[in-house]
């Protein structure tokens, strides 16, 4: 029989619950447990835990410490940390696997293997050529990093009739050079535009800075002056607040909503994701607008790189996507 594995289930395609095959599901949800060590600035954490429950409990114990992982809180560690893990945070301290510094992993004759007894070869592996190859990894010991107590956000979003073509332009040309404590990724959605009743574009930009407002302004008025941003634009908040912001929940509510592992939002989608190296052209993007126009629920994401992502290199881990990697996005 087909071995799936699965720890979070929130496999795109469905890989780790579903096959044409006979087959038998390890599913890791039971083991979930997570030991914080802020002194030594390092956590076990289980695969069957969710993003959310990791967050949860690191700023249970810190408001100085986060960890840099994705968005959605119901997404898996198991199937994360193999697979990379990118999220708002990744620009200054990489991905989720670049922070592992040990693992257990059941090989295929049932052993309990770590670090020291499956090897370099292994140990680099299963940090972003995804876990189901090789075994089953049940803990990860990574590393924290330490967050300012304060963090800033923003969005600001213009349709086409307001200019977004040009912001998105300019954006393209500084997104994965902006400082690495600030991540500013586009998103679009297709709405109605205010003058008529006619669907446009909206891209919106929207911003976690490591730091506060005061001095994000000033960074943004160097780099990026045509968005116009403000003071009053900004918001200033815990860098757990920020990961219920950024998981389309209020700031204001508790953060013990990133506990509960049912998605908040569920919905049905089709994402594909691709790199690009070179400012997609004026041309290009009309023609983007076009398809996404044309598919009316559809929606492009592009997330700079740069930073630190462009000082690892790409042996470093089987995830290859470092320097010169422009942007990534992905149409759902
Ligand atoms: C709504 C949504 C939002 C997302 N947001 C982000 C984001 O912000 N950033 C980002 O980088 N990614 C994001 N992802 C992608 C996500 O990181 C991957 O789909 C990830 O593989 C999911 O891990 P999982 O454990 O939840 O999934 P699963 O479906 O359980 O597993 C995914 C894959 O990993 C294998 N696997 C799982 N656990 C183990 C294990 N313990 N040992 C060995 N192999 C294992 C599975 O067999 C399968 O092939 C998102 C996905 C969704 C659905
Ligand atoms: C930013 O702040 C200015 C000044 O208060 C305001 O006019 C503008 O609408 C704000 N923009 C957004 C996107 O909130
Ligand atoms: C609205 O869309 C229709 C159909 O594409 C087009 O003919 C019309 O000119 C548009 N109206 C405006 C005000 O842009
Ligand atoms: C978890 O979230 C789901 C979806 O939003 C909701 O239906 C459920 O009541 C929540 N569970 C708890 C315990 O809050």
């Amino acid at each position: 029989m087909q071995i799936r594995i699965r720890s979070g289930g929130h496999d795109y395609e469905g890989l780790s619950y579903v096959s044409e095959e006979k087959f038998v599901l390890i599913d890791l949800v039971n083991l979930r447990s997570i030991s914080i060590d802020i002194e030594k600035e390092n956590a076990w954490v289980e695969s069957g835990a969710t993003l959310g429950e990791f967050y949860y409990k690191i700023a249970e114990k810190s408001n100085v410490y986060g960890f840099p992982a994705g968005s959605c809180p119901t997404v898996g560690v198991g199937g994360h940390i193999s697979g990379g893990g990118f999220g708002t945070i990744f620009r200054k301290y990489g991905l989720a696997a670049d922070t592992v510094i040990d693992a257990k992993i059941v090989d295929v004759n049932g052993r309990i293997l770590d670090r020291k007894s499956m090897g370099e070869d292994l140990f680099w592996a299963i940090r972003g050529g995804g876990g189901a190859s090789f075994g089953v990894i049940f803990s990860w010991k990574v590393r924290l990093v330490q967050i300012p107590p304060s963090v800033t956000v923003f969005k600001v979003g213009k349709t086409l009739e307001q200019g977004a073509s040009k912001l998105l332009q300019k954006w393209q040309r500084i997104g994965d050079k902006l400082p690495e404590d600030l991540f500013l990724h586009a998103a679009t959605e297709v709405v109605n535009a205010s003058s008529n009743n006619n669907k446009t574009i909206r891209v919106s930009f929207d911003s976690l800075y490591l730091g506060e407002a005061g001095k994000l302004v000033p960074v943004m008025q160097d780099n990026f002056p045509e968005l116009g941003l403000k003071l009053e634009n900004c918001t200033e908040m815990s860098w757990i607040q920020s990961v219920l912001y950024f998981a389309g929940f209020s700031t204001s509510e508790s953060s013990e909503l990133l506990l509960n592992r049912t998605a908040q939002f569920k919905g049905f989608f089709k994402a594909k994701s691709d790199y690009v190296k070179e400012p997609i052209s004026e041309t290009g993007l009309e023609g983007l607008y076009k398809k996404l126009l044309e598919a009316e629920t559809s929606e492009l994401i592009l997330t700079p790189y740069g930073g630190k992502m462009s000082e690892i290199q790409d042996s470093e881990t089987p995830f290859p996507h470092r320097r010169g990697k422009y942007t990534k996005s992905n149409t759902w």
